[in-house]
C-alpha cells in the first residue's frame, strides 16, 4: 500500500513525486514513455534547445552590429537536432536520479485505474497489481489535430510539435497553422535557420490571449524578417502539401509547404486510464464534450482521495502551472494549507525577442470592468538592454488598478524577459502596489530595470 500513486511523469507528477517522497510519504509514479512527459521530450526543453541554436545563429549573422567579423555562419540542421536529443537525455536522466533521490518507485508502463475500495484505489500496470491511498492523475494533453478534408492522404507532410522535432532535413517552405505559442516558437526557429515560413490563423491576431499591442509588434518584426502572416484566415481542407483557407473576404486561397504544422491547441488526456471506473467528474465544453478533469482550488475532485494537476484538467496549459497544481495537490493529502491561484501564472513566448505576460492585460482589465491604468515604456529606457540589443525592438507595459494602484499585469517584448517576469509574478502574488514595488532595489545594470523605470510614469 503506498502512500500516493501518480499517474504521468511529466511536470505536474514528477514534481508531485518529489516534493512527496521528499515529505516522507510512499510514493509510486507510473509512466509510459519517459520521465519528463511532453514538457521535457517533445515541449518545452527540446524547442528551446532548438530556439538557442537559431539564436547563436542571430547573433552570427549580425555579430558585425557588435563589431565582430564572423564569416561563413552556416546552419547544421543535423547536429542541431542532435544537440537537442543530448540535452533532452540529460535532463530525462535529472529526473530520474531526482525521484530515486526521493524514494519514488518508478513504474514504467501504462497504469489503468481499476477501482476504488474502503482501503484505497488500485491500479494495474505492468502485470502488477498497486493500492493506494490516494490518487494524483497528471495524464497531461496531445495536440489537437482537426479533421481537415485530405488530412490522411498528407500524412507525409503534417506534423505537429512532436513529429517536427524528429525532422532529418530543413524544409525549404513551412506552413504553420495555428499563430498560438507554438506556432509562433517554430516559425521564429525555422526563420532564423531560412525556412520560409508562413502562418495561417484564423484570429484577427497571433499569440491568442497574450497582450494585443505586443502581439502586434511581434508580429510586425516576424513579418519584417520575411514571416508572411495570413490573419483571419480558417483552413478548410489539405490538397497534398498545400493547406487551402479562406481569406477575410471569403475568398479560398492556397499556400504550399514542405511541411506543414499543425499547431492549433491541446486536448486533456481523459481516456484509455479507467477515468470512467472511478467516476471522475470531468468539465465540459458548451457542446457538451469533456475538456478536463474537474477540480477545486486544492486539486481535489469529486472522488475523495483522488486528484488532478496539470494539462488533463484542461485550464491553465503549462508546465509551470502543472507542477505548482502538483505541489498543491500533495500538500493538501499532508494536510498543510495550501491553494491554487491563477492570476499571477506567468505566459512566456521564447520567440527572439521574447514575450512574457503575468496577470491581467489591458484587454481583460476592460472586459472585466476593472479601472486601470497601463504605463508602458520602450525597453530602450534601460541601459543594458541598450548595450546588448543593437536595433533590438522592445516593451513593458505595466496595467495598474485605478482605485488602490496595485499591479494587476506586466507584459513585456525584448530579451531577457523571460528572466524578468518573476519579479512581476511576485508582485501580483503579493498584492503590491505601486509604491511599494518602487521601494524595492533592482541591480544595475540589468534589463529588468524597465518595470520599476516604467512604475515612475505613473502620475
Ligand atoms: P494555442 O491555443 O496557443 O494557439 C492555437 C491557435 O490556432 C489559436 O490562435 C487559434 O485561433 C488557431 N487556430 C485554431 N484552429 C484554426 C484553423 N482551423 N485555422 C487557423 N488557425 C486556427 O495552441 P498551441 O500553440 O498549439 O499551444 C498549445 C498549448 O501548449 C497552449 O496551451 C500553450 O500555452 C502551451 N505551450 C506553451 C509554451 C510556452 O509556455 N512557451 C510553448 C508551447 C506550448
Amino acid at each position: 500500500m503506498f502512500d500516493l500513486a501518480i499517474i504521468g511523469g511529466g511536470p505536474g507528477g514528477y514534481v508531485a513525486a518529489g516534493r512527496a517522497g521528499a515529505a516522507g510519504l510512499s510514493v509510486v509514479l507510473f509512466e509510459k514513455k519517459d520521465l519528463g512527459g511532453v514538457c521535457l521530450n517533445e515541449g518545452c526543453i527540446p524547442t528551446k534547445t532548438l530556439l538557442y541554436s537559431a539564436k547563436v545563429f542571430d547573433y552570427a549573422n549580425h555579430a558585425d552590429q557588435y563589431g565582430i567579423q564572423v564569416e561563413g555562419a552556416a546552419v547544421d540542421f543535423a547536429k542541431i537536432f542532435k544537440r537537442k536529443e543530448k540535452v533532452v537525455k540529460k535532463l530525462v536522466g535529472g529526473v530520474k536520479a531526482q525521484m530515486k533521490a526521493a524514494g519514488v518507485e518508478v513504474v514504467h508502463g501504462a497504469a489503468l485505474i481499476l477501482g476504488r475500495d474502503a482501503e484505497g484505489i488500485s491500479i494495474a500496470c505492468e502485470d502488477a497489481t498497486f493500492k493506494a491511498r490516494n490518487l494524483l492523475i497528471c495524464t497531461g494533453s496531445e495536440a489537437v489535430v482537426p479533421p481537415f478534408p485530405g488530412l490522411k492522404e498528407a500524412a507525409d507532410v503534417i506534423v505537429t510539435n512532436r513529429e517536427i522535432l524528429a525532422l532529418e532535413t530543413q524544409p525549404a517552405e513551412l506552413v504553420i497553422i495555428g499563430g498560438g505559442v507554438i506556432g509562433m516558437e517554430f516559425a521564429s526557429f525555422f526563420n532564423s535557420i531560412g525556412t520560409h515560413v508562413t502562418v495561417v490563423e484564423m484570429l484577427p491576431k497571433i499569440l491568442g490571449p497574450m497582450d494585443g499591442q505586443i502581439s502586434e509588434k511581434l508580429q510586425a518584426v516576424y513579418a519584417k524578417r520575411g514571416v508572411d502572416f495570413c490573419l483571419r484566415c480558417k483552413v478548410t481542407a489539405i490538397e497534398g502539401d498545400t493547406v487551402v483557407y479562406e481569406d477575410p473576404e471569403g475568398k479560398t486561397c492556397r499556400v504550399r509547404g514542405d511541411k506543414i504544422l499543425v499547431s492549433v491547441g491541446r486536448r486533456a488526456n481523459l481516456q484509455g486510464y479507467g477515468l470512467e471506473n472511478l467516476g471522475v467528474e470531468c468539465v465540459c465544453n458548451p457542446a457538451g464534450r469533456p475538456v478536463g478533469i474537474k477540480v477545486d482550488e486544492k486539486m481535489r475532485t469529486n472522488i475523495p482521495g483522488v486528484f488532478a494537476a496539470g494539462d488533463v484538467t484542461g485550464f491553465s496549459m503549462l508546465a509551470h502551472t502543472a507542477s505548482r497544481e502538483g505541489e498543491v495537490a500533495v500538500n493538501t493529502i499532508l494536510g498543510r494549507e495550501d491553494r491554487m491561484r491563477y492570476n499571477a501564472i506567468p505566459g512566456v513566448v521564447y520567440t527572439n525577442p521574447e514575450v512574457a505576460g503575468v496577470g491581467l492585460t489591458p484587454e481583460e482589465a476592460s472586459r472585466k470592468g476593472i479601472d486601470c491604468t497601463v504605463l508602458e515604456l520602450p525597453m530602450a529606457y534601460a541601459g543594458r538592454f541598450v548595450a546588448e540589443n543593437e536595433r533590438g525592438e522592445g516593451l513593458c507595459k505595466v496595467v495598474v488598478g485605478k482605485k488602490y494602484q496595485e499591479v494587476l499585469g506586466v507584459h513585456m517584448m525584448g530579451n531577457p524577459c523571460s528572466e524578468m517576469i518573476h519579479a512581476a509574478c511576485m508582485a501580483i502574488e503579493q498584492e503590491m502596489t505601486v509604491s511599494q514595488l518602487k521601494e524595492v532595489v533592482f541591480p544595475h545594470p540589468t534589463v529588468s530595470e524597465i518595470l520599476k523605470e516604467t512604475l515612475f510614469t505613473l502620475k
